[in-house]
């Protein structure tokens, strides 16, 4: 594959907050997941699994991470970040303004921008989704095992056509998610992945993020 075409693909992809409800065909989603086992991970270790719901599996989840929002508190297991400063706190902001505007919710409407807010629990429409975890033991490596699986499924998705957005806000309700699904306490839930085929003149599909160049990221030495 060419750089170009890898530029393009990785240019291509964005994360989408508004989906059809037809179903992916499960040989494409195999095909995801069989790309993202790819990626490197520390001693080879592969530590993400992976819980993929489908038709009304997705529905019923949906359903019940929604009343658990509304009567639960939330407690993930990886603590959220404990403040966006300086930079970060901008590109976050120009990045939550960007949907607010698209969707039409003013600065200030707190009801409106929480309601978009609500949009994560209901998955954003998308007839699938993954719930991520990895080892507790592995603590931070294996979250950082999983964030280069989260990116390879993500563009293994886009090359199919198929449009994802990562979801830390559905991993907020970790007790809630380890009960549903099953998911013993020694795994650490670290996102979500909603996936589909995107409604793409959904308002909330019409703005796109930007990015540093790499005079911001970068250190030469020598
Ligand atoms: C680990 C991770 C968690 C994220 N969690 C959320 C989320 O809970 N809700 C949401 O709307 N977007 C979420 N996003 C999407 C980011 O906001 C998005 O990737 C970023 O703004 C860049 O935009 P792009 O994906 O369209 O390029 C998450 C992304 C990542 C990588």
């Amino acid at each position: 594959m060419s750089y170009d075409a890898l530029n393009a693909l990785l240019s291509a992809r964005h994360s989408c907050r508004a989906f059809r409800p037809d179903p992916v065909p499960r040989e494409q989603i195999e095909q995801i997941l069989s790309a993202a086992q790819r990626v490197p991970s520390w001693c080879n270790a592969q530590p993400w699994e992976v819980i993929i719901t489908s038709g009304s599996e997705t529905d019923s989840f949906r359903e019940a991470l929604q009343h658990e929002v509304a009567t639960g508190a939330p407690k993930p297991d990886l603590p959220f970040p404990s403040a966006y400063t300086g930079v970060y706190q901008d590109r976050r902001r120009t990045c939550g303004w960007a949907l607010y505007e698209a969707v039409g919710v003013e600065k200030g409407d707190r009801a409106g921008s929480a309601r978009q807010m609500m949009q994560n629990f209901a998955l954003f429409g998308a007839p699938h989704c993954a719930i991520l975890h990895s080892p507790a033991d592995l603590g931070p490596y294996g979250a950082m095992d999983t964030g280069g699986y989260v990116t390879a499924f993500t563009l293994a998705a886009q090359a199919l056509g198929v449009a994802t957005i990562p979801q830390a806000a559905v991993a907020s309700y970790g007790p809630f998610l380890h009960r549903y699904f099953d998911i013993p306490q020694d795994r650490l839930i670290l996102c979500a992945i909603s996936f589909g085929y995107s409604a793409p003149d959904h308002p909330a599909n019409g703005f796109r993020t930007e990015r540093a160049g790499i005079g911001e990221t970068v250190t030469w030495r020598g």
